[in-house]
């Protein structure tokens, strides 16, 4: 089969394509034809070398996607050869096989194609997980969502909005501002250098918002801090693009909430994960939630795909097709 590998920490010209024996199920594991691969700024990460440094490079990068199982280890059950199944959080999904623990895997239903099943892993996941579980969004509320015509920010401005809440959208171009709208952003705000507060505050009357997502790095930290209002919730969640280093406690203002939110406490058992996913299907079949592909590229292009989304010019979700 032909996999991405990484072939060291570094730029996108350290991912090479190679060829390597297919991979072999072990007890309780299923081998799965990848259909699609979902590409996550987790990945660049990785290969900033941000995270998974203890597993050897070289290594396969991503970590969901779509396809059909090909066959099973011992001890699987409740899957047949050629199911349809979705995944998320298991290295090595930039390839043609995968093997996976079969309860890591959810079934797609018919309603649901190969991509958007892809698409909504873990964006959708981290999404719902934001915006319900770690900030459950009442009526009324108003959200700054960053970065909101990304693959992340687009699901969490519609998540919001199912909420009954509303959005201040930041992105960092105008060639941006359609791909939010379109996601239901009731204002958007372009700027790329941290310098948004003084238009948040502007349209929430001086009081500021009631919850900020921001995982966009040290640029916005404390614009978005300034942007709360009192007693405001800050969901942080971007480790790859940077944090703002040790904060003093004391010098939190207005009784605010501050927390890093990670995608994995919404689906930390089987049970949770089928369930969650579920309901990200079924808004999808309502038509309540929308993904945009932004971009799709055959597997031996990840490392434009990586190029495109560092160099802030993609919007949606990109997708890679073995
Ligand atoms: N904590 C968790 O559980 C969790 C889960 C998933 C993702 N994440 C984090 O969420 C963020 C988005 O990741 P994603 O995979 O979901 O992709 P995504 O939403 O499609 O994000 C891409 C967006 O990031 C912004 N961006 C790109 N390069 C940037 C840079 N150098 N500085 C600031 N912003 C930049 C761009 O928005 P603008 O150009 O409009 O600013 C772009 O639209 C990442 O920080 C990722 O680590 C966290």
């Amino acid at each position: 089969m032909r996999a991405v590998v990484m072939t060291g920490i570094g730029g996108a010209d350290r991912l090479d394509v190679v060829e390597r024996p297919d991979p072999i199920p072990g007890p309780d594991e299923v081998l799965i034809d990848v259909a699609v691969a979902g590409v996550n700024f987790m990945d660049i990460g990785v290969r900033r070398g941000i995270a998974w440094t203890e597993m050897p490079n070289p290594k396969v990068l991503g970590v969901e996607g779509a396809g059909r199982i090909a066959a099973f280890g011992e001890g699987v059950s409740g899957f047949e050869v050629g199911d349809r199944i979705a995944w998320v959080y298991k290295p090595g999904s930039y390839a043609e096989r995968l093997v996976a623990p079969a309860d890591a895997l959810v079934p797609i239903p018919d309603t649901i194609d190969d991509r958007t099943a892809a698409a909504i892993m873990m964006q959708g996941l981290t999404a719902s997980h934001f915006a319900t579980d770690f900030y459950p969004v009442q009526p009324g509320d108003v959200a700054l969502v960053h970065a909101a015509a990304g693959g992340l920010g687009q699901l969490l401005t519609q998540i919001v909005k199912l909420r009954g809440g509303s959005v201040i959208g930041r992105v960092s171009s105008e060639a941006k501002v359609e791909a939010a709208r379109r996601a239901g952003a009731d204002h958007i705000i372009v700027d790329s250098e941290g310098r948004f507060t003084q238009d948040v505050l502007a349209l929430t009357s001086g009081e500021g918002v009631h919850v900020v997502f921001d995982g966009s790095g040290p640029k916005t930290f404390e614009g978005s801090l300034s942007a709360l209002r009192r007693s405001g919730t800050f969901c942080w969640y971007g480790p790859v693009l940077g944090g703002p280093g040790p904060i003093d406690i004391m010098s939190l203002p207005k009784s605010i909430k501050l927390g890093y939110a990670v995608f994995f406490d919404h689906i930390p058992t089987p049970a949770l994960l089928r369930e969650r996913t579920a309901r990200l299907f079924d808004w999808i079949a309502q038509g309540k939630l929308k993904i945009e592909i932004g971009g799709t590229y055959p597997l031996a292009e990840a490392a434009r795909a990586h190029a495109d989304m560092e160099s802030r010019h993609s919007t949606g979700k990109l997708l890679l097709i073995p």
